[in-house]
């Protein structure tokens, strides 16, 4: 297959990109524009390869996107392409609806003018895949049952009412036009190349530097962790084998409160790395909670799991090791990001 994929410098793009190089002999053409999130490093292990090509635009510049499209020729679109951070969505809505809502919007027009040019088989073959996020669903609380293709949207943060709207976007080119699109909405990742304002890498970076570790609320909040490696696998075997207008929900099994994976993290450094100054627990600091903060999100992915012949090969504690390691090993990359500024503020550092 020939395969486009849109945010393939960032966390899970580049780690779907990775897979599609080093486990497959599919063709792959990455468009990412490069916002603060996104990094070359994530892909440098695969950019020589002649089945690799990196182009440089925006999902929002239909023209570059249309030409991109023609001279590559997909058999396949994968959509990853998003602004991902809630913090940042509530500080800053508009980026999310520009890139999530209007981006979706632009690349779907392409996309679904080049698919009405191709012939037969081609034709016929090709296939749209959106992937999301389960923050679409809203929240739950410690009683229900986890998220499942068929829970109703109930989105509660600017991030996640965009990612709604975009999948809305999405299941209304399938039902208008015939487009072959479909969806994946997704547990909370983590692995390798992490953006370090989120929790997982943040935690890790904050706890080698001996910075206090922001803990929000009392850090009971639930998240389902699915090792980032696990999900570029699901998200080739979708579009390999996924129906259009089809929802795929993927998850780990692997729920854990905030405070759970934070404690983690600071026994997994001590032994790693051990700190001369005392056991890093010392440094978690519980700071004022995020407005609106979902209380827990947790999927069943028995769906996927028979669909797609698929099943996350990592538990939270073989992930995390690795993880953990994998920031040891390339303190390069997140010291650079540490160091540098992005819209005026200094990265995660200021807890
Ligand atoms: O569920 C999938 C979603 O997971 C994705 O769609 C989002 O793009 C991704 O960012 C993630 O959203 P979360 O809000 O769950 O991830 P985050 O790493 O920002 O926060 C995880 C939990 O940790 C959440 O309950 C908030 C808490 N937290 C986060 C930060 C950054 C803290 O307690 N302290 C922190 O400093």
């Amino acid at each position: 297959m020939r395969v486009a994929v849109t945010g393939g410098c960032g966390f899970i793009g580049s780690a779907v990109v990775r897979h599609l190089m080093e486990g497959t002999s599919h063709q792959v053409l990455n468009v990412d524009c490069m916002t603060y999130a996104a990094s070359e490093e994530t892909v440098a292990a695969v950019a020589s390869d002649p089945r690799y090509r990196h182009v440089r635009i925006s999902i929002n510049d239909q023209p570059a996107v249309e030409k991109a499209l023609a001279e590559f020729q997909p058999d396949a679109i994968m959509h990853l392409a998003a602004e991902s951070h809630v913090d940042r969505s509530i500080e800053g809505p508009g980026a999310f609806i520009q890139t999530n809502i209007v981006g979706t919007y632009c690349l779907l027009d392409v996309a679904r003018r080049y698919w009405m040019g191709l012939d037969g088989a081609k034709k016929a073959g090709f296939r749209f895949l959106h992937i999301s996020t389960d923050e679409v669903f809203g929240h739950l609380s410690p009683e229900d049952p986890p998220f499942t293709e068929e829970t109703a949207y109930d989105p509660r943060s600017p991030y996640s009412a965009s990612k709604a709207a975009s999948d809305h976007l999405v299941r209304a080119w399938y039902h208008t036009y015939g487009f072959p699109a479909f969806v994946t909405n997704t547990t909370n990742n983590y692995g390798p190349w992490h953006f370090p304002e989120k929790l997982i890498p943040l935690m890790i970076i904050n706890a080698l530097e001996g910075k206090p570790l922001p803990v929000y609320g009392k850090g009971e909040n639930l998240r389902d962790w699915l090792f980032v490696e696990d999900h570029a696998r699901a998200l080739v075997r979708a579009v390999e084998h996924g129906r259009p207008g089809e929802t795929y929900a993927i998850g780990a099994r692997q729920p854990r409160s905030n405070l759970e994976v934070v404690r983690r993290i600071c026994a997994l450094l001590d032994e790693l790395e051990p700190d001369p100054a005392g056991p890093r627990e010392r440094l978690i600091t519980f700071v004022s909670d995020r407005p609106g903060h979902d209380f827990r999100y947790e999927i069943d992915p028995s769906h996927a799991e028979r669909c797609l012949d698929w099943e996350a090969e990592h538990d939270f504690e073989t992930g995390l090791r690795r993880t953990v390691q994998w920031y040891l090993d390339n303190r390069a990359w997140w010291q650079r990001l540490r160091r540098q500024r992005y819209d005026g503020r200094r990265l995660g550092a200021e807890a």
